[in-house]
């Protein structure tokens, strides 16, 4: 990069090296990631937006866009940037998408936020009927007693999350550049991975937790969709699955149809 290719005029090149060269990531460096057609802000130690990400959230929006015949609720569970629901609120027609994000770092409910202003989605309002909305919630929901804290807009009809799902000795593999910048609480998903995907389990076998005919679509580590899929189909409320590959072939994204 020259001077001239340097869009970030606030941070001098010599700086900018430097912090590269200790193995910052570039996003935090540069302070934005394209996420779809946005351009989110990334902060550490919020856990940057990764493309595979990017890739499901862009087919789950082509799939709510097409099947949208009123205004559905969303909530996506472990927030982060707000990446998720905020992609889906810009691509998804207006007025058909009102989300939650909930998550358990100041950190990410903050960036969430602003990039929320950022994207212009509003929060809720009698006045923002005809747009899609985001609000967020600092809460655990792992704790049994979330459903009782936070004040949900259940029943909801689709939940997303890209919930932390890596084991302990795959944190410990981890490149330095993700394990010194990018937060634990974002990455380790308990000893086998699966913590939160058996408390999503939980919450949503719930009694008005979810509207009939509700979609649960979960990131998943790319050895992890089978017994995912076996997680939700515990809940004995699944009528199908769907497993979705990300773009270099590995099994990313399950979603249960309820
Ligand atoms: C893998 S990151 C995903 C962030 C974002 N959704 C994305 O896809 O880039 C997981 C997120 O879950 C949040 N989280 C971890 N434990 C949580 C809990 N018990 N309750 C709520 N959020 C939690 C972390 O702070 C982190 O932002």
């Amino acid at each position: 990069m020259n001077q001239a290719t340097n869009t970030h005029p606030h941070l001098s090149l010599p700086d900018m090296l430097r912090r590269r060269i200790l193995g910052e990531p570039l996003q935090y460096i540069l302070g934005d990631q394209p996420f779809g057609p946005l351009n989110l802000i990334t902060r550490a130690p919020v856990l940057i937006p990764r493309p595979e990400t990017e890739h499901w959230v862009i087919k789950l929006a082509d799939r709510l866009s097409s099947t949208s015949t009123r205004p559905k609720r969303l909530l996506d569970l472990g927030t982060g940037s707000g990446c998720i629901p905020l992609l889906l609120c810009h691509l998804c027609p207006p007025g058909t998408l009102h989300t939650h994000g909930i998550d358990i770092s100041p950190h990410a409910i903050q960036l969430a936020t602003d990039n929320a202003a950022l994207c212009k989605i509003p929060t809720p309002s009698p006045r923002s009927l005809h747009v899609n909305s985001f609000r967020t919630t600092l809460a655990n929901f792992l704790s049994p007693t979330f459903s009782d804290d936070v004040n949900l807009s259940a029943p909801y009809d689709i939940i997303t999350s890209n919930p932390p799902y890596i084991t302990w000795n795959e944190y410990l593999e981890l490149p330095r550049s993700v394990s010194d910048y990018e937060d634990p609480k974002a990455l380790f998903g308990g000893p086998s991975g699966f913590d939160f995907y058996h408390s999503i389990a939980r919450l949503v076998r719930q009694k008005g937790f979810l509207n009939p005919a509700a979609v649960v679509a979960l990131e998943v580590g790319h050895t992890q969709a089978k017994r995912v899929e076996d997680i939700m189909r515990a809940t004995g409320l699944v009528h199908s699955t769907e497993i979705w590959c990300d773009p270099w072939g590995k099994d990313r994204t399950v979603l249960a149809h309820f």
